[in-house]
């Protein structure tokens, strides 16, 4: 096992106008699981052919385990890797396949049976061991190339979309195996995902990249509750966060931000933005709806969508929407004047300008 430090990688491609990635740094301490999440185009796949070594960056310096690879052969530098398209031999069964790598490195032949044995428990693909990749389903021919790759023993794991070619119940099934085959195993881990849910669910820690940047590295619930700024809140989230822009008066120590004829307290360390605006950042579930007089910002509602678990409901305050997830015993009829209240600890304060959190320092 080996921890990972990128160090400001940057990397353009030939006739690119843009860098893929643009002074990437990030630390992986050894054995954790950490993702790379971002929309498409911002640089995961680019950053990590570069840790595997598939491509070479234009600066910057990428250190596994104390050594530093960066300009390394991949097969130098003891990591394994799963891709999207899973790449199995046609030709070979699946236990020929999962132990293809072992024998390349001549390890002998009852060790590769004990260790094909092995991953294939883990992965639940004895019952296959004798099948050929055209007899095999994708979710198990996918099975197949994790197998293979974690029959190495690598220093680390590298994982670029490999649940995207699963339809939506094998992607789910083989997410929290991989969660427990990965935690079990304790590889220095890095996962490419677009997926949202997949991050959170997956990561100990994940990375937002956005245009070649890291937006935030945290825990997954640290990125979920308190985005850096509006691109992560925007991001993660279904819906996503939503933001509100209000102006901030009040007086004295009490600041309060008013979205047009209806406010809110501000915490006491925004004052100074007095006669400036700054923008609400909120999760749909964060607020409590209830129908009639009585306290809260008042609103319309415009669409009531049931969604099984819950009740999405867009609503109007103000002349800004507002998405709000409410139980799924709600019912309002569109028109309908609600009352929203933020719960409490809920509310995040963006700067319009920068869009970035404001804390309290
Ligand atoms: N071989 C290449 N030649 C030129 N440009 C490339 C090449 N590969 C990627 N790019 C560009 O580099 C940027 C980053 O691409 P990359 O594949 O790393 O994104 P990604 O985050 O993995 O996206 P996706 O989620 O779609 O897989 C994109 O703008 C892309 O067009
Ligand atoms: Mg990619």
């Amino acid at each position: 096992m080996a921890e990972i430090v990128l160090h400001e990688l940057v990397k353009t491609y030939p006739g690119g106008t843009s860098r893929a990635t643009d002074a990437v740094s990030l630390h992986v301490p050894d054995g954790e699981f950490m993702v790379l999440l971002g929309p498409s185009g911002c640089g995961k796949t680019t950053l990590l052919r570069m840790v595997a070594g598939l491509e070479l960056p234009d600066s910057g310096q990428i250190v596994i385990g104390g050594r530093d690879v960066t300009y390394l052969e991949p097969r130098r530098r003891n990591l394994s890797m799963v891709f999207q398209s899973y790449a199995v031999f046609p030709n070979k069964n699946v236990a020929d396949n999962i132990g293809f790598g072992l024998r390349v490195h001549g390890v002998p032949a009852d060790q590769v049976r004990r260790k094909v044995e092995w991953a294939a428990d883990l992965l639940q693909l004895r019952p296959y061991l004798d099948r050929y990749p055209a007899k095999l389903s994708g979710g198990q021919r996918q099975r197949v190339a994790v197998a293979r790759a974690i029959v190495m023993d690598a220093d680390v794991l590298l994982m670029d979309e490999p649940l995207s070619n699963l339809d939506a119940l094998l992607r789910l099934s083989f997410r929290a195996e991989l969660k427990k085959l990965v935690g079990e195993l304790g590889t220095t881990t890095l996962y490419v995902t677009h997926d949202q849910v997949e991050a959170l669910s997956l990561g100990d820690r994940v990375a937002v990249m956005r245009e070649g940047r890291i937006a935030q590295v945290g825990a997954p619930t640290a990125v979920y509750d308190e985005p850096a700024d509006e691109f992560v809140g925007g991001f993660l989230g279904s819906p996503p966060m939503n933001f509100l822009t209000g102006t901030v008066g009040g007086d004295g120590d009490e600041p309060r931000i008013d979205f047009g004829g209806q406010s809110l307290p501000l915490p006491g360390y925004l004052r100074s933005y007095r006669g400036k605006t700054l923008k609400l950042g909120i999760r749909p579930e964060a607020i409590a709806v209830e129908s009639g007089d009585g306290d809260g910002l008042r609103c319309e509602l415009r669409v009531f969508e049931p969604l099984g678990s819950s009740t999405l409901l867009t609503t109007e305050l103000c002349g800004q929407v507002l998405k709000v997830s409410a139980p799924p015993s709600f019912r309002a009829d569109p028109g309908a004047r609600l009352r929203l209240r933020p719960l409490p600890g809920q509310c995040r304060w963006y700067d319009p300008e920068t869009q970035l959190l404001l804390e309290e320092r």
